[in-house]
């Protein structure tokens, strides 16, 4: 399979939104897809195939030196491929190019591949809120990677 990892357009929220729908209890909506994907500043990449479709995507924040990593999420049935390493190193990649400062994100306390994911490329664990996810309720770990 050749993927490339491309910025996100409008055209690509439809599938955006169905694999938000295979991958999340609380999906974010085509409007919340638009505002990650057009505003100021945010970095917002999909992994496609030759065909076009998407396989994944990550989508960060930007205030001013500072990036959040949204989320990143893979096609259940194309995970373990190093899609994620190729989304997470790509955005890295462009946080440096932007002079970012450090990547901060939120992951389930019980999201091993995430954390292993996070970890793998550098990132460290710095704190946890208690209780901060819903659906089901659970602790975030905060990790953050210096630039
Ligand atoms: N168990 C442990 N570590 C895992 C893992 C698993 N099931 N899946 C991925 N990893 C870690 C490993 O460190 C792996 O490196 P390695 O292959 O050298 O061991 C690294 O992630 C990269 O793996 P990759 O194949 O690129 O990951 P992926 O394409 O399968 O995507 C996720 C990983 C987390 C994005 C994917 O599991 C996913 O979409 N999960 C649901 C959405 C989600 O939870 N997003 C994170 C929200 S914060």
């Amino acid at each position: 399979m050749n993927i490339t990892v491309k910025k996100a357009k409008l055209h690509h929220i439809p599938q955006l939104e169905a694999l938000e729908k295979l991958c999340f209890s609380l999906p974010w909506t085509s409007d919340q897809l638009e505002t990650l994907i057009t505003s100021e500043g945010n970095v917002f990449l999909v992994a496609e195939n030759e065909l076009a479709n998407v396989l994944g995507y990550i989508s960060l924040t930007g205030v001013l030196d500072e990036g959040y990593i949204n989320n990143i999420a893979v096609a259940p049935d194309l995970r373990r491929q190093g899609i994620a390493d190729l989304l997470l190193k790509t955005l890295i990649s462009k946080a440096r190019e932007k002079e970012l400062s450090f990547l901060t994100l939120e992951v389930r306390s019980s999201n091993a591949p995430a954390i292993g994911l996070y970890e793998k490329h550098g990132f460290k664990p710095v704190g946890l809120r208690r209780n901060y996810y819903d659906k089901p309720t659970e602790d975030a770990v905060l990790m953050t990677l210096f630039l």
